[in-house]
Formats: C-alpha cells, structure tokens, sequence
C-alpha cells in the first residue's frame, strides 16, 4: 500500500512537472493547432502516411509562416528564416540525430555529419570537384552528353513511343552520377540490365516507415527489428553497397572524380570512410535529379502547358550550338519545376544552438528543433510567387523580384550544408532536357492518372506515389 502510494504521488509530481513545462513554454507564442503542445503523435502519424509535407503545408497555410508543429518543434517558411537557420555563421545551426539514419557502412560523411566544424573540415577539400568549373571540364561534361544521348535512344527505340520515365531517368540519374564519382568505374544501368537492378534496388526503396521506427524509438528497432522487417521493410541494398565497395577501391580514377580526390593527399580516411562518402553522393544523386526530372517532364507534358514545351523546343532548335547554361527559357523551365515540385520538399531539421535564438520575431530556446521545407517557402510569400500551385516558367523571365525569387528558392537548400551537387544536377536536367526537347514532344500516356503523380513522402525526398511515369515520345517533324 505504501509503495502504491509513493508511486502515485511520484506519477502526480511529473505529470505536474511536464505540464507545468508546457503552460510555461515559450513555443506557446507560436501559433499552431492545440495538440500540437502537447504530443508529436500528429506530426508522427502524417509522416508514417508519406504525408509529412502537405500536412506541415496545410498548418503554414491556416496558421501562417511559423508554425508550431510538435511539443520541441517548430517550422518555418519565410526567407529570413531560412537564413537564420541555415546561414547564420556560415553554415546556420547543426543538424539532428535524424540525419543518423542516412549512416552507411556505419560511418559519418559530409553529409550526416551533424556538428558544423567537423563538416567544415571535410567540405574543404571535396567542395572543388562539385565546382561549377570542373563539372563544365570537357570529361566531366562529355560524360552527362554521352549519357543523355543514350537516353534519347532508348526513348526512340520504346515500344510504341512510350517511356516509364521514374525508370529510365533513375537509370540516367544513376550512371551520371558514378560517372562522376568513379569514372572509368562508373554504372550503365541504360545500356546493362545487371546495372539496371542496382538503381531498382536504390530507386524502388520502401523502408520510410522502418526508417522512422528506427529513429523514433532506437531500443524498440533494435528488439523487435526481426519481427517489424514483417510489416515495414528495412533498407536493403546489397548491389549498391557492394558496386561502390568495389569501386571505391580502383586506384586509377578519372582526374575529375570524386574518388580521386578521396585519394589524393590531405585525406586520411581508410577504404569504408571512402566508400561510405561516395555511396552517399550516390544516393543523393539518383533519386534527386530523377524525381525532380520525372516531375518536370510529366508538368511539361500536361495538355495545359503545351505551349510552355513548344517555346523550350523553339528556343533548343534555333540555338543548336549555344551552351545549355545561355538558354533563358531552358533555365526558367527547370527552376520552375524545381519550385513547383521540389525533390527535396521536406522539412530539413536544425536544433536552435545554445542560449536560444529569435526566429521571425518569436523567442526560441535552445534545443528546440526548426526547420524549412522547401515546398512551403516555395509558395507561402504570394508578392513574390502568386498563383504558387500553378507551374508558369515565365515568373523566372520577370526582372522585377529576381532578387526575391533566389532569397525563397530553397531546393538545393542554402548555406554551407546546401547542395554540393547542385551544379552537377542542374547540368544533367539541362543536358537531358535539351537533348529531349530538340527531337521529340512528350504527352502523358492515357492509363497515367494524376493520382500516380502525386507526391509520396520519402525520408526527405519525394517520388511519384505511383512509382510509374508513362510518358508517349513523338519524333518532331524538322
Ligand atoms: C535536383 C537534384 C538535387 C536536389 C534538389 C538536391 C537537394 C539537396 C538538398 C535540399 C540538400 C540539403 C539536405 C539537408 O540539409 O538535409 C542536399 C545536400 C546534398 N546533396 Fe543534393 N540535391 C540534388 C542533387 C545532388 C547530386 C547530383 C549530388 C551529387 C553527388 C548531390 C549531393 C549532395 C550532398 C553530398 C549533400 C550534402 C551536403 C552537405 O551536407 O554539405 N545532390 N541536396
């Protein structure tokens, strides 16, 4: 009786600790549904669904630019915070344990690096093969041409005109990618079918919900993961991991590659750290460029933006020769697509550094996690985007708001842990697109629906829900 008592007492003494917390929170000044104080189970519940993004969308749209999304969380959608949280001090505030689940081989890389000196210090010696100057060096560059090229061929030899695009442009995403890591090592997964299930493997990937468990309660994941592989799938990718365990091992790269770089002096790190850098480089260069590339072709190819693809087939034939970086209406196409349907839409999470920030005027402790996503700072400033759920290339040609437009555009996120590939994916959309473009129109295949192309939540990417994109190619008349 007595212990029961003591227990009692004990469970009244932290329920009023916690719920004294909560009253006194300074996240109270922040608006956002009710719950939202109390428990994350919501916010958990939509991410387990693929839904995260809408859902954290649907909040900003009711209750504005900062939202309060879970008890310790907070999201953004405004350009000022996007620079406080991902550009104060160059590289804006560190990253959260949830970058842990992208470890591979059991190492940290540049990318799931979560304190900022030690990501600083890789960043240094990688960033310069990612520079624009070296992706537009003849190897670098012949390589995304080659590809794109054979691309185009196996468009032109589908069975009556018609492309899985969510297959074909993951293929074209993945060899362009090893090309630039490992060439002459890299993937062919468009011309070899044993490449081919390499990228299945990486591209059809089902472990969100596995993923998340593992995140959310680590102890549970590791005593139940044998019975959970039977309701969620882990991740499993045997041919990648063992295609870059044997790559990353050639000693002859290409100068230009990444892993000649990991090879060269100033860089101490065994064979695993190596290959665990380029498999997520590799990673982050397939699913990325091939959404955002699937995305961009089906927007195109809508009935409603028939003349937007009519004036990039104009501009493409009437500058055969130009470089693709010069094309004005090439480039607004693809930042376009990348605002409308970024591959990267949700929120990338910051834990606020210690003594607490203020963020758009509302005070912050330390601890608390914020974060941006780029679906909603795309869309929620309508002076600088109006019309946002509408994709219209041409708001990119306007001089007015230039300067607007880049502070929001937050699709290669910003700051020092921004995209280090972003030059090179803009790159292979652009190559892609222009050798596209120049030979064929593109119309949506009828047994498409837009249900198939809704957005589908991954652990921070996105990708059609219907894991399809059949897309008919029709040879231009020249
Ligand atoms: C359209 C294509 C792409 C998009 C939209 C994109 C977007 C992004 C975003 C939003 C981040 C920040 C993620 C975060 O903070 O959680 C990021 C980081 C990164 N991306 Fe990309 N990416 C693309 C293509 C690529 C490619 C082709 C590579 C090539 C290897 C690449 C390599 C990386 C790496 C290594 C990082 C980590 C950077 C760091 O932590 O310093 N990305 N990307």
């Amino acid at each position: 009786m007595f212990s029961l008592t003591i227990f009692l007492l004990l469970g009244l003494l932290l329920l009023g600790d916690s719920l004294r917390r909560t009253l006194s929170s300074p996240l109270n000044n922040i608006p956002g549904p009710w719950y939202a104080k109390l428990t994350s189970a919501v916010l958990k519940w939509h991410e387990f669904q693929a839904r995260r993004t809408t859902y954290v969308h649907a909040l900003h749209l009711r209750y504005g630019p900062a939202v309060r999304i879970a008890p310790n969380e907070v999201a953004f959608a405004s350009a000022t915070a996007v620079k406080e949280i991902y550009c104060s001090g160059g590289s804006g505030y560190d990253k959260t344990e949830f970058y842990d689940l992208f470890r591979v081989y059991g190492r940290r890389t540049m990318f799931t690096t979560l304190n900022k000196e030690h990501h600083a210090r890789r960043k240094r010696i990688l960033a310069d093969r990612y520079a624009n100057s070296n992706i537009m060096k003849g190897p670098s560059l012949d390589g995304i041409s080659e590809r794109a090229a054979r691309f185009v061929n196996r468009c032109a030899q589908s069975k009556d005109g018609v492309v899985d695009l969510f297959v074909d442009l993951h293929s074209y995403a993945f060899d362009c990618v090893t090309h630039h890591l490992f060439h002459p090592y890299g993937a062919d997964s468009l011309g070899s079918s044993k490449d081919e299930e390499i990228m299945r493997e990486v591209a059809f990937d089902d472990s969100l919900r596995n993923r998340l468990l593992e995140y959310y309660n680590p102890p549970l994941h590791k005593v139940f993961g044998k019975i959970l592989h039977l309701f969620a799938k882990p991740r499993e990718t045997p041919l990648a991991d063992n295609f870059v365990l044997g790559a990353s091992q050639k000693a002859d790269p290409a100068p230009f590659t990444l892993l000649d770089r990991l090879h060269g002096p100033g860089f101490d790190l065994d064979h695993l750290d190596k290959a665990a850098e380029c498999l997520d480089h590799m990673a982050a260069g397939i699913d990325t460029t091939g959404d955002g590339l699937c995305f961009l072709m089906w927007e195109l190819s809508q009935p409603a933006n028939r003349g937007f693809q009519k004036r990039l087939q104009d501009e493409l034939l009437s500058n055969p020769g130009t470089n693709y970086d010069k094309l004005p209406f090439l480039d607004a196409v693809v930042m376009e697509a990348l605002r409308y349907t970024p591959p990267i839409p949700m929120s990338l999470p910051r834990y606020v550094p210690t003594g607490g920030r203020e963020i758009d005027g509302f005070v912050v402790p330390e601890g608390t996690i914020v974060s941006c996503q780029a679906y909603s700072t795309h869309r929620m400033d309508q002076t600088v985007f109006p019309d946002p759920d509408v994709f219209n290339p041409d708001r990119w040609l306007a001089d007015k708001g230039d300067a607007e437009r880049k502070r929001l555009f937050f699709a290669f996120a910003n700051g020092g842990r921004g995209c280090v590939g972003k030059h090179l994916a803009l790159a292979e959309m652009k190559l892609l697109l222009r050798e596209v473009y120049s030979k064929f129109s593109t119309a949506p295949d009828p047994s498409m629906t837009a249900r198939d192309m809704e957005m589908s939540d991954q652990l921070i990417s996105a990708r059609p829900l219907g894991e399809r994109c059949l897309l008919s190619f029709t040879p231009l008349a020249l």
